[in-house]
């Protein structure tokens, strides 16, 4: 056996399209952990669902880039990498950022590289832009501290044992595209649209008092006002939208996590073990950050 670390997936509670404008965000490690094996090899070779390859920009891109990254800090020939991840792929859940941060811990758990969880950060961060261009960062964040944490001050929230519900809406996230379409919706109607992420603002804020307080009813209602205003801004569908009914008929609110168009939907409430009659799951929120696995995970 190699080193495994592992690093979670992530919702956004509160605040996703208004953040990338530099309004609040409340977002959540959760449950769902990539596991991560690395062991010294003469070559790179990566295995995980995706297939078997060597470095491999365009199949295992964020695993290839943050062994490019590493071997700028480190000297080494090959490695092996496997990977087992129960965070679903393009869902809007984190998988690239945990995978890309658990690399990177395995990585230096096994070169015995001394990174600080600081290092693990930006290290993750400078991939998430190799890949992408560009990125907000919450996630490579998220996924190497854990917790749930207020953007863009950095602050992070307590959070008793909340669980949210998520169903998966069967059409894929489509960030880029719908980060665009609401540039183009505030290039449009910019005093409305800075008033939409205004109110999506005092959202956030108002949110985040409502997770340390584990105040159920304040969620519910503010996931409500949040889905409304991200309706607004026009990154619902009709999948989204009948995700969203499936748990509202079981007494749930529902929002749409992350950039919308597909993706996941959350539910909060009482109900949340119901969501299992929809072909949901349930999530617990603020769990640990990336770690080093003493165990077998394969
Ligand atoms: O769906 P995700 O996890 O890629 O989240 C996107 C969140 C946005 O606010 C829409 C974009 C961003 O970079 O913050």
């Amino acid at each position: 056996m190699g080193m495994i670390a592992s690093a979670p997936g992530k919702v956004i509670l509160f605040g996703e399209h208004a953040v990338v404008y530099g309004r609040a965000a409340v977002v959540g490690a959760i449950g769902l952990r990539c596991y991560v094996e690395v062991r010294r090899s003469d070559e790179v070779r990566i295995e995980s669902p995706l297939g078997v390859t060597g470095l491999d920009f365009s199949v295992h891109p964020y695993v290839s880039y943050a062994i490019k990254r590493f071997s700028e800090l480190v000297d080494f020939k090959g490695v092996n990498v496997r990977i087992r991840s129960e965070v679903p792929i393009a869902s809007g859940l984190g998988s690239s950022a945990a995978v890309t941060v658990a690399t990177i811990k395995a990585l230096d758990e096994e070169f015995g590289a001394g990174m600080s969880m600081n290092d693990v950060f930006e290290m993750a961060r400078l991939v998430e832009l190799d890949v992408q261009g560009k990125g907000s960062g919450i996630d490579p964040f998220i996924s190497t501290f854990g917790g749930v944490w207020v953007f863009p001050e950095r602050r992070r929230v307590k959070c008793g044992d909340l669980e949210v519900a998520v169903l998966m809406t069967g059409k894929r996230s489509l960030t880029a595209e719908m980060v665009k379409a609401v540039a183009e919706l505030r290039e449009s109607y910019p005093e409305v649209v800075e008033r939409i992420f205004d109110a999506i603002n005092s959202i956030s804020v108002r949110g985040a008092k409502a997770v340390e307080e584990g105040d159920l009813k304040a969620l519910k209602d503010l996931f409500r006002m949040n889905h409304c205003m991200l309706r607004a801004l026009g990154v619902s569908c009709r999948e989204v939208e009948e995700a969203v009914s499936k748990l509202e008929s079981l007494g749930m609110a529902a929002k749409v996590t992350g950039a919308g168009g597909g993706g996941c939907v959350i539910g909060i409430g009482e109900e949340v073990d119901r969501v299992r009659e929809v072909g949901g799951f349930k999530v617990r929120l603020g769990e640990e950050g990336v770690r080093v696995e003493e165990k077998e995970h394969f």
